[in-house]
């Protein structure tokens, strides 16, 4: 049977390559895609989540959910790796959508009526998902899980030395997830660092003439100029499609139990996730972290999801 999984997203390039490989995968059943603030403003997500969809047009529309304002707003005017939308150059026009339903209503509906069952798999700010558990307090136990792409475990961060872009954009939300007795596992930057796609991986994508390999040559190439210019690299990171990967592949990648949480108002270390790694821990373990990864086997498993896309969407 496919596992039930909403996707919680601030699209953001790697969030909608992640989206794009998980609405065609037949081991996975996507009941929502709940858009949050984060690469983007609240509003662009809300809009390019409907644009992805839209885009692709699965055989099965997952429920959209319309992202809001985290509290006191966020620390950062978009993320300069994805561009004005966050999706290439060109962008994808939509229409504003009426009705809606905020993405913390729609993930404790979904929730709600697939108990034990639903995997969230968080690829933005924890926003909606602390929304959602602060909305529904049983929502914690009734999570399935909650696989969150984002924190750093040994190395530093990727928006302060010290914080992780998705962790740095709403702390108290972080916190909050991380603190609730839910069942979670965490894909840090330590391995979402280590796949790196280059040039050549346009020679594996689907042809210009699927639905699926012009959505994805239309949305990359924009981050490779990004990473060129601001880092120097001829290679872009997909954190969020390496967290993917690692959720519908766990013999990929080795988890540690481990004791975590978020700082909030550190002056240098906002954002930073704390593990409690002493010698004799007091901190009891809450989440399980991903500490290793076969990387090339996780590359391989997205490319061959996204062929797999494209040939199931036509
Ligand atoms: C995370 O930050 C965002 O910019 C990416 O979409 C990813 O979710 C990586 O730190
Ligand atoms: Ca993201």
């Amino acid at each position: 049977m496919a596992r039930k999984v909403i996707l919680d997203v601030d699209p953001g390039a790697d969030d909608a390559l992640a989206v794009c490989a998980a609405l065609f995968d037949p081991r996975v059943e996507v009941l929502a895609v709940t858009a949050v603030g984060g690469n983007v403003s609240p509003e662009r997500a809300t809009l390019n989540v409907q644009a992805i969809v839209e885009q692709l047009d699965p055989p099965r529309w997952p429920r959209l959910g319309q992202a809001s304002q985290p509290e006191g707003g966020l620390p950062v005017k978009g993320r300069f790796l994805y561009g004005d939308d966050s999706l290439g150059a060109d962008g994808f026009r939509v229409a504003e959508r009426q009705h809606v339903l905020a993405s913390e209503k729609v993930i404790c509906e979904q929730v709600r009526a697939h108990p034990h069952a639903v995997t969230i798999v968080a690829l933005g700010p924890l926003t909606n998902i602390a929304r959602a558990m602060a909305r529904d307090p049983e929502l914690p136990a009734l999570v399935g899980r909650i696989v969150i792409a984002g924190g750093a475990l040994h190395g530093p961060g990727n928006i302060t030395p010290t914080a992780e872009f998705n962790m740095y954009c709403d702390p108290p939300a972080a916190q909050a997830v991380f603190r609730s007795p839910s069942t979670k596992t965490l894909v840090p930057l330590d391995v979402t660092n280590r796949v790196t796609l280059s040039y050549d991986v346009f020679h594996r994508l689907p042809s210009e003439n699927t639905r699926v390999g012009r959505f994805v040559r239309g949305i990359l190439p924009s981050v490779f100029r990004a990473y060129r210019q601001q880092f120097g690299i001829e290679g872009i990171h997909v954190h969020d499609s390496v967290a993917l990967m690692a959720a519908l592949n766990p013999e990929l990648v080795v988890c540690r139990e481990m004791a975590g949480d978020v700082e909030t108002m550190g002056e240098l270390t906002t954002g930073m996730t704390v593990f409690d790694r002493r010698r004799v821990p007091t901190w009891r373990h809450n989440m399980e972290v991903v500490v290793d990864a076969q990387t090339d086997a996780l590359t391989d498993a997205l490319l061959q999801s996204i062929a797999a896309a494209a040939e199931a969407a036509g």
